[in-house]
């Protein structure tokens, strides 16, 4: 089949989280399996200037704001999928993605239609047309929309890598998005009076997927679908839940360059030179026969960054040590340099995007802390089981789907997991993980069971081809 893919991220350079990941590889796996696979993405300046695209002739006249826009068309190529890069420099010639200080950009909206619409406009050029346009979060989520306006024979495919960012706006917005009339309606982009742009996606896109099996059922419920559970409820037959995979050849231990010494399952000798190479990194004291706990996220209540804070005492006080890398919501950035404050040489935090610190975190840590109050899938938690670093996890979501309780009985499961609404699970969680840091042969037997859980992307594509399928035609 052929499949344009629609979305704001692209790894490594327009990346903010997991979305960037995958869209740097589920295209490649979908064309590896023989489909035509391409990408359009906004022309990000770290796109710009990453030397991957280049300024082609294709120029598409995009209707925004009632005229055309002339918008130039940038390609490259990446394992055998076409990239093309939507150049408006007004709107993404910026530099962050989405905005600055936590706050999104104020004319989101108005970027993110024309991401769509040009998106849409896109399709009508690439040879051969594309039968599947599969748009990615709320950003991208006026693309049914534009293929429905226009009666396009495209069908679309919606994917929700995170249900709380819907893109809600006054309903008065919605004259300036060049959409019929009739489609500010409860069938359509309308949601108690808003304009709700995921909403729309998900009733009018030919079908929907999410991140992982767990979070599918959990988006469902009062309780996770942040106000659109019956709207899901209702499209539950077109609804699927497909585990994201991560690249494995880019996150292998033993080829990445960013370590201080490679490393696999079978020859764990050079993690050990990792640990201490991030111990000085990070301006930690030596562990002395201690843990290390490591986190690499962004730093939003949702990822449980206020459980994991509050733990820390706790955690410090049995010999533990945090290095965590993140930055994010601005509360959430002082109170944890207030503990690298409160505990110096015990807590070390970086603030910054650093791709390079995050794999010597994975492969230098016992430990990765995950206390998410919910997660679609999240990546990182594989990323740390391939590199060595044993999960400690909530219970929720992708967690759920990828890892598994140690149970010494049989020397099975590769973490810990906790359940994120109960009081002081995190502790009892930490608690069996500090057990086990006091045996050595079973910590390495745990290590080992998740280095060799295989993450790839293989599982997931005859899903994905599944759900094309099903639309086709
Ligand atoms: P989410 O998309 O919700 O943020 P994921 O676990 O799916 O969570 O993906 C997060 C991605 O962003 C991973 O690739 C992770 O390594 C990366 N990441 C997060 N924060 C940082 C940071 N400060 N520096 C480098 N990489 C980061
Ligand atoms: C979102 C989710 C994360 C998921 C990622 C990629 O950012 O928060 O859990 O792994 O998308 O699908």
């Amino acid at each position: 089949m052929n499949i344009l893919f629609v979305a704001t991220e692209l790894a490594p350079h327009a990346k903010v989280g997991g979305l960037a990941d995958v869209i740097a590889a589920l295209p490649m796996a979908l064309a590896k399996a023989g489909h035509g696979v391409s990408v359009a993405v906004p022309l990000h300046r770290g796109l710009r200037l990453s030397g991957e695209f280049r300024r082609a002739k294709l120029e598409l006249n995009v209707p925004a704001a009632d005229r055309l826009w002339g918008t130039r068309v940038w390609v490259g190529e990446r394992g055998g999928v076409a990239l093309f890069g939507i150049e408006r420099d007004e709107y993404f010639d910026r530099p962050h993605l989405y905005g600055d200080g936590g706050a999104d950009y104020p004319d989101s909206l108005a970027r993110f239609n024309f991401l769509a619409r040009a998106a849409v406009e896109l399709a009508r050029h690439i040879e051969p047309a594309p039968e599947v346009i599969h748009a990615n979060d709320w950003h991208a989520a006026l693309v049914p929309a534009h293929v429905l306006a226009l009666g396009l024979p495209i069908r679309t495919v919606f994917t929700i890598h995170n249900l709380r960012y819907q893109g809600e706006y006054p309903a008065g917005e919605f004259a300036s998005l060049g959409l019929p009339n009739g489609m500010f309606r409860p069938e359509g982009l309308e949601f108690y009076g808003k304009l709700n742009l995921m909403k729309g996606a998900i009733v009018m896109a030919d079908a929907v997927t999410t991140v992982s099996p767990t979070y599918m059922k959990e988006i469902q419920t009062e309780e996770h679908g942040y106000g659109l559970h019956e709207v899901l409820q209702a499209r539950a037959k077109n609804l699927t839940g497909i585990l994201n995979g991560i690249d494995e050849e880019a996150w292998n231990p033993a080829k990445d360059v960013e370590l201080k010494k490679n490393f696999r399952a079978g020859a764990l000798k050079g993690r050990e030179a990792c640990r201490v190479a991030l111990e000085q990194e990070m301006g930690l004291e030596p562990a002395n026969g201690r843990p290390i706990f490591g986190m690499v996220t962004r730093l939003a209540r949702e990822k449980g960054m206020d459980l994991a804070l509050a733990g820390v005492g706790e955690l410090v006080k049995k010999g533990g040590r945090l290095v965590l890398l993140g930055m994010g919501e601005a509360g959430l950035e002082s109170e944890a340099k207030a503990l690298v404050k409160k505990y110096p040489g015990r807590v070390a935090v970086r603030m910054e995007h650093h791709e390079g610190l995050a794999r010597r975190i994975f492969g230098g840590t016992d430990f990765f802390l995950m206390p998410s109050r919910y997660e679609p899938c999240g990546l990182t938690q594989m990323y740390a089981m391939r590199y060595g670093a044993i999960p400690v996890v909530a219970d929720t979501g992708g967690l759920h789907d990828t890892v598994e309780e140690w149970n010494p009985a049989n020397k099975s499961g590769t973490g810990f997991l906790f359940n994120p609404s109960a009081p002081k699970a995190l502790d009892g969680a930490v608690d069996r993980a500090l057990a086990l840091w006091d045996e050595p042969a079973m910590m390495n037997v745990t290590r080992r069971n998740g280095m060799k859980m295989e993450w790839g992307w293989g599982a997931a594509v005859p899903a994905y081809e599944k759900v094309y399928r099903s639309i086709d035609g």
